[in-house]
């Protein structure tokens, strides 16, 4: 029986800032933003929208065109929660208008969580082989301004269709793992910002990217030369060149950035999404590679913080390209507003409201779901017509 992805979607925020605007304003030269992390935009949502109504739209494409009725499981992965007992997935079932037999949770262990959905996912359908499972992976990376990690900010979800029918990527049992206590990167709950020490954090995802390696292998994984393309978790672009350098030099081979290449291609437009940032590099790799990736193995790299890494792999299917929503997907990142920097501030200066209070949020974007406001320390959300 195969298993796999049927469907796969992203949304991203309607718009960005334009790194070039950052550089200046901080008198960085732009290089260091472009060469030196791999990165021309990143995605800045407004205050209307947040993982919930990012991780709708990302799903609205799939639940269009699929038989809904045989979703019964919603996996929500994300480290940028709303709510520390509600999942997010319940407010996206009811505005998807999935069915009441439908359960859902919410996974978290960083950027890591929506590859804990996946192998979760692949178990339980080869289980209820008639069943789908809807994963969803939404985040908001923030970070301080005025820190290292502000050039690598970014939002957007990915929504994947898991069934027995892999309309674009049969995903292979064996992987590999690695899993370490370690405080590269946290967020203590009474923060709205992460702590991260990201040089100490890129060094830990090369160290973990070795050992899954390693256990992937011991684990009848495939090997190095069998894989076309190669995803990684990308904080930032630049990420997954150094990945890609250290697993060819552990299998003796020079780099070659063609493998990777495509796949860094939406990312560098969007920036960080933590957990839909490996799938948006997945999707970037189907929709960018020149050629046909059918029956093309592909190597997946997932890093969360703290810290928790799989090596695992897929196979396109023919005819993946009938599957894809590419036009779509190059209009989101096309047809964006450009921000500057003081409406960027303005952005990243979401209200808090914690008294109760009424709050109502103006509309002044077309997506389809949004925040309309809080009351009685109620999110409220609203599809649009
Ligand atoms: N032209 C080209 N490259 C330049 C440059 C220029 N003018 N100026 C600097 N660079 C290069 C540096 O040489 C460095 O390259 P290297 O990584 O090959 O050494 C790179 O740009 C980054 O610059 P550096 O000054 O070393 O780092 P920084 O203090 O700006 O921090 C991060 C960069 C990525 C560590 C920081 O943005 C961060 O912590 N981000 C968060 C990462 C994260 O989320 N991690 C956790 C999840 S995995």
């Amino acid at each position: 029986m195969m298993i796999g992805i049927e469907k796969i979607s992203f949304y991203i925020p309607e718009q960005y800032l334009d790194l070039a605007v950052l550089a200046d304003r901080k008198n960085i030269d732009r290089a260091k933003f472009s060469k030196g992390i791999g990165q021309e935009k990143i995605a800045i949502p407004a205050h209307d929208e947040d993982i919930v109504t990012m991780a709708a739209e990302a799903a609205h494409p799939i639940i269009e065109s699929c038989d809904y009725e045989s979703i019964d499981t919603i996996l929500f992965a994300t480290e940028t929660a709303i709510d520390q007992s509600k999942s997010a997935g319940i407010y996206v079932h009811r505005l998807l208008g999935l069915p009441s037999q439908c359960r859902n949770v919410e996974l978290k262990q960083a950027c890591y969580g929506a590859t804990a959905a996946l192998q979760m996912a692949c178990g339980y359908v080869a289980r209820k082989p008639n069943k789908k499972v809807l994963i969803i992976a939404s985040d908001i990376s923030r970070y301080d301004i005025d820190t290292p990690g502000e050039a690598t900010q970014g939002a957007g979800a990915v929504a994947m269709l898991i069934s027995t029918n892999p309309k674009i990527m049969e995903i292979n049992s064996a992987s590999g793992c690695y899993s370490e206590d370690i405080m590269d990167f946290w967020r203590p709950n009474y923060r709205k910002t992460p702590f991260v020490d990201g040089k100490y954090s890129a060094l830990r995802y090369l160290h973990s990217l070795a050992h899954a390696w390693k256990d992937y292998q011991n684990n009848g994984g495939r090997d190095f030369f069998d894989f076309t393309q190669f995803c990684y978790h990308l904080p930032f672009t630049r990420m997954a060149e150094k990945a890609h350098k250290h697993l060819c030099s552990l299998n003796q081979t020079p780099l070659n950035m063609d493998q990777i290449l495509p796949g860094m291609m939406y990312n560098r437009q969007i920036g960080n999404c933590y957990n839909a940032s490996l799938y948006l590099s997945l999707i970037s790799t189907l929709e960018n590679y020149e050629g046909d990736l059918s029956d093309k193995a592909i190597g997946m790299f997932s890093y969360g913080s703290g810290a928790v890494a799989e090596f695992f792999a897929g196979v396109v299917q023919k005819g993946y390209k009938n599957h894809l929503y590419i036009k779509r997907h190059q209009g989101l990142i096309k047809n964006r507003k450009s921000l500057g920097y003081d409406e960027y501030l303005a952005c990243w200066n979401t209200p808090e409201i914690q008294d109760g209070s009424e709050y109502v949020i103006e509309k002044n974007r077309n997506g389809k779901y949004r925040l309309s406001g809080l009351k009685d320390h109620k999110r409220q959300y609203e599809s649009v017509a």
